[in-house]
């Protein structure tokens, strides 16, 4: 079935787009900015996108003296006769026509545009087969994920998983845009594909078991959809778990002995400390070497100030230092002495295709998140590191780790230009996946994350923004931004999103898929289309915490 014409190109150039009159039956009000249509050369598809509308005029009468009440015949006779409209379109893919017109060859896939079509080239509303051509198809193999649809079809739109896992993603947009959810289905997809494992650290409980939706509906966790045979929850709160009726598969702790100078210290401003603080540490570490921390809190005053007559340290650095590092101590989760084992141990859960879940039950401030995500991730990527290093040594197929997608929410505690040179996570994004180990950033405003460590995000996946400085900062590093921009600002405030990157073959503006019983099962299908279980278990594990 030949595609729905919408008009043709009239001017254009290659760095501004291509104008397209639109004929006199269709008008703007039918389409988006960001709309995925088709340019047809001759010799050549232009997989495009809508960048800009316009409503003009050929007899100027029209602009100084409207018809004013004119009846809509009138209207309708002026359109085409002396008013129409254009149009900008953005060219972002193109492929070469097969034999036949208008043919798309499957075995060609689009390439980045090199050239642009002549005047009078037609302008068409892509169709599934474009669809399909650019973005893939779930059928063409486990990598390919729809993500959702176009706003005006229902046509699935994939993800390129295995693209996905490959370089660190962001995923933005402010509250209530549905970026949870989107990470819902992201590692969805992962974990069903296992084109990676997922280290997630769930910081407002919301990905291990499940939760209620703004809507007023529970949706699944991931225990629920995978099982404990896929995904394992740790965590650091034995007791609200309980009370929940659902039990993690370990609980973790965090001894004094493991924690770094560093992590103090880019705690600075949640423990309140001072600018000394560093060198007060330091003169600690000298003198108790790793025990400087459990030395610390069990200090009495006169031990105190013989140590700063010995040590030269200044005593209210000391005690600020040591009102601090109670606080940490308090937690039930810090224990004075702590062992890697439990780490070690996820290192093993994930090297064997597990995925883990970091929960953190009511332990949900910043200085928590912080704590644990760093002191946990800097662990992983040293082992991480190792087994890299051992894979170049043997390579053997059998030594090479599994790449590892770490999944952080509030990412700007982690990434903002102050700390993202200090933290494990700004050295990830950085040294990008040459130990296996990428990133999933997920946070509400893109602008107070580092601009180095946007630029290296691979895929974006980005919600309504309205703030200036949150979109400049989403399209830090990302070619035909002011294309971009538009479709960005006209996105709804949910469940609607900007697609861009390395994931994607062009950017597309999508419905996003919804986390629902059909999605359910799509995850609890096998690939040949085989359910798992039988309904009644896949319900008996529902309620099995
Ligand atoms: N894919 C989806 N399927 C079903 N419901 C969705 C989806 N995306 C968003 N929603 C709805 O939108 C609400 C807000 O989504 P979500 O909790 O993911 O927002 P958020 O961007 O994570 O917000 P915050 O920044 O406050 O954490 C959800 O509670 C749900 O009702
Ligand atoms: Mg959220």
């Amino acid at each position: 079935m030949p595609r729905k014409r919408l008009g043709v190109v009239t001017e254009g150039a290659f760095n501004a787009g291509l104008t397209v009159r639109l004929d006199p039956d269709v008008t703007t009000e039918q389409m988006r900015i960001g709309d995925f249509c088709i340019v047809d050369g001759d010799q050549n598809l232009y997989f495009s996108m809508i960048s800009d509308m316009q409503l003009c005029a050929t007899d100027a009468r029209v602009s100084a003296d409207p018809p004013m009440n004119a009846p809509p015949f009138i209207v309708n006779a002026l359109r085409g006769a002396l008013t129409y409209a254009t149009v900008q379109v953005k060219p972002m893919l193109m492929m070469p026509k097969g034999d036949e017109d208008d043919f798309v060859v499957d075995l060609q896939s689009p390439q980045p545009v090199r050239t642009i079509p002549m005047h009078l080239a037609l302008l068409s509303e892509a169709d599934a087969s474009d669809f399909r051509a650019v973005f893939g198809d779930e059928q063409k193999g486990q990598q390919y994920f729809a993500m959702g649809t176009p706003l005006t079809m229902d046509i699935p739109i994939c993800l390129n998983l295995e693209r996905l896992v490959e370089r660190s993603n962001g995923i933005f947009g402010q509250s209530g845009t549905g970026k949870s959810f989107l990470v819902r289905l992201l590692l969805c997809g992962v974990i069903k594909s296992r084109v990676a494992v997922n280290l997630i650290f769930d910081m407002h409980n919301e990905y291990a078991f499940g939760k209620e939706s703004e809507d007023g509906h529970f949706v699944k966790g991931l225990t629920q959809l995978f099982g404990r045979s896929r995904v394992l929850v740790y965590s650091l709160d034995q007791d609200t778990v309980a009370r929940g009726g659902r039990s993690p598969d370990r609980i973790i702790q965090i001894g004094l002995n493991q924690i770094e100078p560093e992590d103090v210290l880019l705690m600075a401003q949640e423990l309140n400390l001072r600018g000394t603080a560093e060198a007060t540490i330091i003169l600690l570490q000298e003198h108790y070497k790793n025990n400087w921390l459990s030395q610390l809190v069990t200090m009495k005053p006169d031990e105190m100030d013989a140590f700063c007559a010995e040590s030269g340290a200044h005593i209210a650095s000391l005690q600020a230092l040591q009102r601090a590092m109670k606080r940490l101590r308090a937690k039930n989760y810090v224990v004075v002495q702590g062992n890697f084992n439990l780490i070690d141990e996820i290192v093993q859960v994930l090297d064997n295709g597990q995925n883990v879940i970091i929960h953190f039950g009511r332990y949900d401030s910043s200085l928590d998140h912080m704590l644990v995500a760093n002191l946990i991730t800097r662990r992983v990527r040293q082992l991480y590191r190792k087994k890299v290093e051992q894979y170049e040594q043997t390579q053997d197929k059998t030594d090479k780790p599994r790449p590892l997608m770490i999944t952080i929410e509030e990412a700007h505690s982690f990434l903002n230009p102050s700390v993202s040179r200090q933290t494990i996570f700004g050295t990830i994004a950085r040294e990008l996946r040459k130990y296996h180990v990428t990133l999933m950033v997920v946070d509400q405003r893109p602008s107070s994350i580092d601009d180095e460590v946007l630029s290296q995000l691979g895929t974006r996946i980005t919600g309504k923004l309205t703030e200036e400085r949150d979109i400049e900062g989403v399209l830090t590093g990302v070619a035909g931004r002011s294309f971009l921009r538009g479709a960005l600002e006209s996105l709804d405030t949910r469940e609607q999103v900007l697609l861009m990157g390395h994931a994607v073959p062009m950017p597309i503006v999508v419905r996003t898929r919804k986390y629902d019983e059909a999605f359910y099962t799509a995850m609890m299908t096998d690939r040949d289309g085989r359910k798992p279980k039988t309904a009644s278990e896949a319900t008996a594990e529902l309620f099995d915490f």
